[in-house]
Formats: structure tokens, sequence, C-alpha cells
């Protein structure tokens, strides 16, 4: 226990914590955005860089499903944001998208992760672009308007790609950028079910269109730093668009929201099934506490670690959301989907744990790195 007059030690991974929805605001016919008050307590807790994202809890006739929802406002202060807005696109059949749009209201409580997430521009001078789909415009929100406001010398490109005009989220607060910094902000707006009377674009932004597109619109090769955000089979063709373009891959940072079945193209890495050891055991460091477990077999080391400590970080447990990362400190193992991690995350040795299965008998995890 804390003693009198000290805050107790707030803990880093996985731990959720209530906050206080004080506004759902509506942004198309199938998405809301929801706004959620943070106490002084947890100011620092909750501070953000632009582009992160923050996973939420449910419980629901008894089983938990957890979420992550991209951050749309700018940076807070050093002391941390007193509220986060969060952009919620109605998924079909999703459990946390229906209640968000159809049962959410104002001054409901709502179990909230820390910030987390590496898709993200901390300002610096120079020329930023993003490539974006549907919901995917939520971090990419985030991380240009703290960037033109505290930036002089940045300027962004923003590209999206929406079905309609009244399908398309954070319609005012784009235009809002526009407004506000007129040299410094470029919009393109493309949109695939809308024919348009005037204006430069429409239909899909899949890689052929934005390899013709885009040396159009702005100086491709010297552009500092690409952000793709979006379904999977966007920000890919997107990837490919640049890397045709001759743009170097470390330039290029994606996040992936969505994954359909068919996407296949996440080839596992590491050593085959066959490589794996009967008996294995897991080392895992988390909040400063390590301790050593067994891993049963068909397991991965998350769902290993998760059952020793119950406060293991992870939202999807389908390699896209990045919220299980942790740092592989020895051994080897095997990653089944990997969405998330950029080649030199891997490189420079961490792993999606909701996907890692263990190839030596004994490996070692580091969550808090
Ligand atoms: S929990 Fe989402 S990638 Fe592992």
């Amino acid at each position: 226990m804390a003693a009198e007059g000290v805050a107790a030690p707030v803990p880093r991974h996985g731990a959720f914590h209530p906050l206080r929805v004080i506004a759902v605001d509506r942004l198309t016919d199938d998405s809301v955005a929801v706004t959620l008050q943070v106490p002084p307590t947890l100011r620092e807790t909750f501070r953000f860089s632009p582009g992160q994202h923050i996973a939420v809890r449910r419980f629901a006739d008894g089983a938990q499903i957890r979420r992550t929802y991209s951050i749309c406002t700018p940076a807070p202060a050093p002391e941390g944001p007193s509220a986060l807005r969060v952009g919620v696109r109605l998924v079909e059949g999703g459990e946390f998208s229906t209640y968000a749009l159809k049962e959410l209201t104002v001054g409901e409580v709502m179990e909230v992760m820390a910030p987390a997430g590496r898709f993200v521009l901390d300002p610096r001078p120079g020329h930023f672009a993003a490539v974006v789909g549907g919901s995917g415009i939520t971090p990419v929100l985030s991380i240009a308007s703290t960037l033109l406001a505290r930036e002089p010398e940045a300027r962004f490109s923003l590209i999206r790609g929406d079905r309609t005009t009244a399908s398309t989220m954070f319609l005012e607060e784009v235009a809002d950028l526009k407004d506000r910094w007129p040299g410094r902000f470029q919009l393109v707006s493309v949109l695939s079910r809308e024919e348009r009377q005037a204006g430069p674009v429409s239909g899909r932004l899949d890689e052929e269109r934005l390899t013709g597109l885009l040396p159009a619109l702005l100086p491709v090769e010297s552009v500092d730093g690409w952000f793709l955000c979006g379904p999977y089979g966007m920000v890919r063709g997107a990837e490919r668009a640049l890397r045709t373009l001759g743009v170097a891959r470390r330039r290029i940072h994606q996040e992936i929201f969505h994954v359909d079945a068919g996407d296949s193209e996440a080839v596992p890495t590491g050593p085959s099934p066959t490589a794996a050891p009967s008996r294995s055991m897991v080392t895992a460091t988390l909040d400063g506490r390590s301790g050593t477990w067994p891993v049963r077999e068909g397991e991965s080391l998350l769902e290993a670690v998760e059952r020793n400590r119950p406060d293991a970080p992870y939202a999807c447990k389908g390699g896209v959301c990045g919220t299980c990362r942790a740092f592989l400190v020895s051994g080897e193992v095997r990653m089944d989907r990997n969405f998330a991690l950029e080649p030199d995350e891997v490189a420079a040795g961490y792993v999606l744990s909701c996907q890692s299965r263990p190839v030596d008998e004994r490996v070692e995890l580091d969550f808090d790195r």
C-alpha cells in the first residue's frame, strides 16, 4: 500500500483504468467520436504521442472484449491530457463498435489501457505526408494537427480515400486544418463511390492509382516521412507504390486497422513449426517483475504469460494492434503473423507475443523495453 500522501505507482502495462465518457459525437451514419475524461491522477499515465492508440475492455455475457482505437486529438501539454478523444467506426458484427454506436452514453465509465503504439511523429521540421483509407484518418488527424501547431517549419500532405462525402470521418476537423494552415497543409480527397463534377480524382486508392497520382501531387522523394493507415490492402498497395517511386522503406510508417481473412501476405517469421520443442519455458519481465512458466502445447507465449500474469498487455490477439509487443531477450521464436511491427523493430529483436511460439526450450521476453 502507498504511504499517505504518496500516489501509488501506476502500472505501465496491461492495466486498465476507469475513464468517464463526457461526449459521444456522431461523425457519420456509421461512426462516432468518444471523448473520455482523464482525472488529474491519471494524466501522466495517459500522456500520448500523436498517432498512438488506446485499448478498451468490456465484459458482455461473461466474455471479455478488447479493442484498440486511435486518439484523434492533438498531443497534450507535458502534464498530460485532461481528455482523450477516439474515433470508432461500426464494423459489421463488431461487438464493441456496435455497443459504442448504439448504446454508449455520456456518464458511462470505460476501462482503458494507457496509450501505446509506434505509429507516431513527434513534431520536427520537414515535409510529411499520409495516405489513409476510411477510419485510418484518426491517428493521422492527431499527427497532422500536432505537427502544424507546434512546428512552423513543417508541412503536411494528406491523401485520403473514402467511399462518399457522407461517410467521411472528421470532415470538419480536416477542413479546419486547411483553413488554419493554408500554406502548410495540402488535402487531396479521393472518393470511391461518388462521381464528382470537379476535383482531381475518384476511385479507389490502390497501388496503380497512387503510383500515377502521387508524383503529380507532391515531390515524392523529398518527403521526410510517409504515414500509411487503413485497411490491409490499401496500406500494402500504398507501400508498393511508394517503393516503386523510389521511397526508402525506412521513411514509410504504417498502421493497419483491419485485416480480411483472405489477406495472407503475413508470412510467418522464424523456423518451421516442426522445430518446436515438446516442452519449453518462458521467462517474462513485466513492470519490473519476472517469472518463469511452462508453455503448454499450442499456446502462444502471450497465453503462457497471461495465465500467470493477468496484467500482460494485449488487445487483438491477431497480430494487428501491436499491444503485446515484447523484446526477445534470449531464445528463438516463430511468429505466425505480423501486421504490426516494422522491419526495423523485428531486426532489433521485438516480437508480437500473441503470435510467437517457442522454438527453443527456454525463451525470455521483456515487456518493459
Ligand atoms: S495483441 Fe494485438 S498484436 Fe498481439
